[in-house]
């Protein structure tokens, strides 16, 4: 298949991208704007692979999107605006990347007929005391970027009902892994152990996420590619779920730090208490997760420790003053 892959050069988007070139005869074009969060490093392993190449724009850049479409049979959008605090300080590019972005990538898909899943997150739902959500359950986005997503997915959707494009949206839960930014809990709270800095765990520490190792969600996403049905959306939940402090702990003792270096911080504006995902629609497809959170965790900071060329540029560039601003507090190292 020719694979029109949009934000394949983030955390996920890369990881879908290794796991597709490795694992079949696709061929894929990355279209991405490079944002502080898209690395050419993160593709750094595939420049080579002759299957593979690389477009630099934006996904609300019209001719940009048509070129890079030329011959592809079907679009992931991975492009996104992801962190939730940048999107409390500065939530305009997440309106430009979510809503118009998507737009034009829709467009282009329907004026050539080409399939098109869309890469969204369980924050859609907002939050949940008890249970799991479902496909079915309302969405109640708290933030700019949950919002601004929720209005991306229910964007995408239209375009099968009025257009009958073949769309597909797959709502991961919490992502963890190689190649992740370090502005997210836990490459963030990884680097900062290793270095010995502080760890700045908001409010009590005992907000819940549902933790899906990278490989697993990329897995669901290429499984939904092939054989899923067009118009519907899947939920990709991960295996386990765990309140904040217990995983900020876990990483401390995997980096041989003692809890000393935990700094409780002023907690985010509308913290969303607990996220958790049902995945029976996307198991009942034919996917399962194969990594549960223990083992992930591991891996993860073996993969930070072993590949410190990868994040010592970005410790030591603007990150630094993003840190201070976010935190009040400085990275010591
Ligand atoms: P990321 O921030 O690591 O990467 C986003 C990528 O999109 C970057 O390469 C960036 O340069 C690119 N990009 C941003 N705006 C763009 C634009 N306007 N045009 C072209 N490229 C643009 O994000 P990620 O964690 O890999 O997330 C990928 C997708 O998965 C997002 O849609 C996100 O909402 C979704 N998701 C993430 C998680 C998670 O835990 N990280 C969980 C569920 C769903
Ligand atoms: P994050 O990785 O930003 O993902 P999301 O908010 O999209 O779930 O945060 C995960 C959890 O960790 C969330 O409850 C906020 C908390 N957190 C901290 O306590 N300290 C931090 O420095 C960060 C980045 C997050």
């Amino acid at each position: 298949m020719r694979l029109l892959v949009c934000g394949g050069a983030g955390f996920i988007g890369s990881n879908f991208v290794r796991g597709r070139l490795r694992g079949g005869e696709d061929s894929i074009v990355v279209l991405d704007k490079l944002t502080y969060a898209g690395r050419r490093e993160n593709l750094q392993d595939l420049e080579a692979e002759p299957r593979f190449s690389f477009v630099h724009g934006a996904i609300e850049d019209p001719p940009a999107v048509a070129a890079a479409i030329e011959g592809a049979d079907a679009l992931v959008n991975f492009a996104a605006e992801t962190h939730v605090d940048r999107s409390i300080t500065e939530p305009d590019a997440f309106v430009r990347t979510h809503a118009l972005g998507t737009f034009v990538l829709l467009e282009a898909a329907r004026e050539r007929g080409v399939r098109y899943l869309q890469v969204s997150t369980d924050e859609v739902y907002g939050s949940i005391e008890e249970g799991s959500f479902t496909e079915s359950s309302l969405l109640d986005p708290s933030s700019p970027y949950s919002a601004t997503k929720a209005g991306a997915d229910l964007l995408v959707s239209s375009y099968h009902q009025t257009y009958g494009l073949q769309t597909l949206i797959c709502r991961g839960s919490n992502n963890y892994g190689p190649y992740q930014y370090p502005e997210k809990l836990i490459p963030l709270m990884v680097l900062n152990a290793l270095a010995g800095d502080r760890l700045p765990v908001y409010g009590d520490g005992m907000n819940v996420r549902n933790w899906l190792f990278v490989e697993d969600f990329v897995s669901a996403i290429g499984h939904v590619l092939d054989h899923g049905v067009p118009g519907e959306t899947y939920n990709v939940g991960g295996p386990d779920e765990c309140p904040n402090i217990v995983v900020v702990r876990r990483i401390l003792e995997l980096c041989g730090r003692d809890e000393s270096l935990i700094s409780y911080v002023t907690d985010r504006p509308g913290h969303d208490r607990r996220y958790s995902l049902g995945s029976e629609k996307v198991r009942a497809l034919g996917w399962s997760a194969a990594t549960r959170f223990e083992q992930g965790l591991e891996r993860t900071v073996d993969w930070y420790r072993d590949n410190a060329w990868w994040w010592e540029p970005i410790r030591s560039g603007a990150y630094r003053d993003y840190y201070q601003r976010q935190y009040g507090l400085s990275l010591d190292r």
